[in-house]
């Protein structure tokens, strides 16, 4: 008989991609959504998803929704209640907004992991819970970076499953997703590639040095991630990526796709709070110096990478990423 996954997050990126790739492998795939009736759950549904309705911000709404789980891939939006939230609380500090989405996530995670471990208890047919967590980069930068929330809740789950629910902690892995390759589209001038209004000219500004590697992430492999920690042994720290790369080589191979020349420029996390006040450029800036300077814990020594568990695991390469991109209408809006 086919097992089951159920996934929180199935109408979104990391989420609809384990949906996919577990449909393709056979398996009876569930999808937790607050919207069970929406155009994203309605086409899900078609594929053959079975779609439950639940709020991580609603406890309540959590009692049974993994029963039959095989496997949990679980999954917080960070940002979601971040820009909810900016526009009032980014008035009152530059550090308000984080608080609240650090504390928002935190008590999601919370709601998800007690209702896992409680699944387990009762029926004990959970193998393997999936966290989708970031680092703690408070804490490995030795107190320097202080801004990245969006990192440090997701760890303090992972601090959370290990502590409070031992027995769900020995059927985890954890799977850190890298900074997505998307983002260079998504985030325009900030972290993003954009052009100067002025020369014409393509650039992108990052913080930290041209030369520092990161683990970089097509979003659409995260189903192979998570297939990855299901068939093997749990206990992982997987860091899910594609390519550890440094930006100025992964913009000359953007350019070398669409033919548009492109510099990398070191700024700041000043000049990125500048750029975004009220907490978002410092975050977003802290998150790539943080990497460019102290890593993701692969110094600490307890990161794995894809292929060093699977030397055959076929990922998507960052030329095949950056031609399946649509750079016409990219180009278009640049324009606008
Ligand atoms: N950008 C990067 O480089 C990067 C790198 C690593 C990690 N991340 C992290 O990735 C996360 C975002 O993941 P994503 O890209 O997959 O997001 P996404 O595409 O925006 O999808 C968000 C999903 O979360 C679900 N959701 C939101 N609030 C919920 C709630 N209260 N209860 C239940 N489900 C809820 C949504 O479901 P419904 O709307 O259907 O309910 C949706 O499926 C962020 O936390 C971010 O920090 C980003």
């Amino acid at each position: 008989m086919a097992k089951t996954i159920v996934i929180l997050g199935v109408t979104g990126t990391q989420g609809g991609s384990v949906a996919t790739e577990f449909l393709s492998k056979g398996w009876n795939v569930k999808g937790i959504t607050r919207n069970t009736t929406g155009a994203a759950a309605t086409a899900l549904a078609s594929q053959g998803i079975e779609l439950i309705s639940a709020d991580a911000d609603k406890p309540s709404s959590f009692t049974n929704v993994f029963s039959g789980a095989h496997v949990i891939f679980a999954m917080t939006n960070f940002w979601q209640p971040f820009f909810a939230s900016f526009a009032e609380l980014s008035k009152k500090s530059d550090r308000a907004t984080g608080e609240h989405s650090y504390a928002v996530e935190v008590a999601r995670g919370k709601t998800i992991v007690d209702a896992a471990a409680k699944a387990l208890e009762e029926e004990g047919t959970l193998e393997r819970f999936i966290w989708s967590s970031l680092p703690p980069m408070k804490k490995l930068s030795g107190g320097k970076y202080t801004y990245i929330y969006h990192f440090d809740a997701k760890a303090e789950v992972a601090d959370y499953i290990r502590e409070k629910q031992p027995k769900l902690w020995e059927r985890t892995s954890l799977l850190n997703m890298g900074f997505y390759t998307s983002n260079m589209i998504k985030y325009g001038g900030l972290m993003g590639v954009a052009k100067d209004k002025e020369t014409g000219r393509y650039m992108m500004k990052k913080p930290g040095k041209n030369t520092a590697v990161h683990p970089l992430v097509v979003t659409s492999d995260t189903g192979k991630f998570a297939e990855l920690l299901v068939r093997t042994a749990p206990g992982k720290n997987l860091l899910a990526c594609n390519s550890m790369t440094d930006y100025a080589s992964f913009i000359k191979l953007w350019s070398e796709v669409t033919g548009v020349p492109c510099e990398v420029i070191e700024v700041s996390v000043e000049d990125c709070d500048k750029a975004a006040p009220g907490g978002v450029g410092r975050e977003a800036g802290e998150s790539t110096a943080c990497s460019s300077e102290f890593g993701w814990g692969q110094r600490e020594g307890t990161l794995v990478l894809p292929w060093e568990i699977d030397p055959n695991l076929k990922l998507t390469s960052l030329r095949e990423y950056f031609e399946s991109e649509d750079w016409e209408a990219f180009f278009a809006k640049q324009d606008e």
